[in-house]
């Protein structure tokens, strides 16, 4: 199951698992977008995916979002949270509904989509959560405070799941890219954050591929070893 699956990093990671053999749930809430990532989604025989309309700030809808997917494609067994937005602010600016819309996807929609898969991995004994979090939450970030909050608080979400599922078969992994090509900044509109911060510095950054092959690596390995953090940077932009 991969929410933000309608664009960038979550795209590429649908791709990726499909083509490793996964059946794959996407989730976002733009159905025509999702169903254009489907269409390129390696073909196979059966039921390789679906397509779920989900706002993962409605708890209700995250869960009809299991129970579409376990009855169509079987047991969750991999979760990747990946939907996510990121306004550049200044605390100054008070763009109080910027910070409300962060907390609410990143923070209270990562929560939803794992309280939803928990409890049906804890009683299979197997399961593994992946959330792609961010260099921001290692690292706090001068335009992006509330962005960097957000990661922060899905590091320590994580890092307290992954120390209360030990030897219950849950692996727990955040993934902590820095800059990659997708339209995640085109929603910033303060221009003055944009312009002091939001500014590329000329780097080649990530492909959203790259994310996606970080997924693959922490998903690929063998049952007792556990890929708890991947920080993967574009190469001239070190933090
Ligand atoms: N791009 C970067 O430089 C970068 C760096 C580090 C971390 N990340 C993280 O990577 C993740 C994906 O971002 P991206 O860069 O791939 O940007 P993106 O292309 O804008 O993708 C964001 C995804 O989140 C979905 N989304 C937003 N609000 C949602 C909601 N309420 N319910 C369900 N889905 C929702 C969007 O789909 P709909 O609009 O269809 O709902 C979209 O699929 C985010 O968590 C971001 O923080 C990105």
């Amino acid at each position: 199951m991969v929410t933000g699956a309608s664009s960038g990093i979550g795209a590429a990671v649908a791709g990726a698992l499909s083509a490793g053999g996964a059946h794959v749930a996407l989730a976002a809430r733009r159905e025509d977008a999702l169903l254009e990532v489907q269409s390129g989604l390696e073909s196979r025989e059966g039921k390789g995916s679906i397509v779920a309309p989900t706002d993962v700030t409605d708890r209700d809808q995250v869960r009809s979002l299991v129970s579409r997917a376990e009855e169509e494609l079987g047991p969750v067994e991999i979760l990747v949270n990946c939907a996510g937005v990121m306004y550049y602010t200044l605390m100054k600016n008070r763009r109080e509904q910027e910070w409300e819309r962060t907390v609410e996807v990143n923070c209270k929609g990562a929560l939803n989509c794992v309280g939803a898969v928990l409890p049906g991995m804890l009683e299979r004994g197997q399961g593994h959560i992946v959330t792609i979090s961010s260099d921001a939450g290692r690292k706090i970030f001068p335009g992006l405070a509330v962005y960097s909050a957000s990661k922060s608080f899905v590091e320590a979400l994580s890092q307290g799941l992954r120390l209360e599922t030990a030897g219950k078969g849950v692996k727990v992994t955040t993934i902590q890219p820095g800059n990659v090509a997708t339209d995640l900044i085109s929603m910033s509109g303060d221009e003055e954050a944009l312009e002091e911060y939001g500014q590329p510095g000329g780097a080649r950054v990530l492909d959203p591929e790259d994310v996606a092959a970080s997924v693959v690596h922490a998903l690929a390995q063998p049952e007792h070893v556990a890929v708890n953090e991947i920080l993967i940077e574009p190469r001239d932009e070190p933090v």
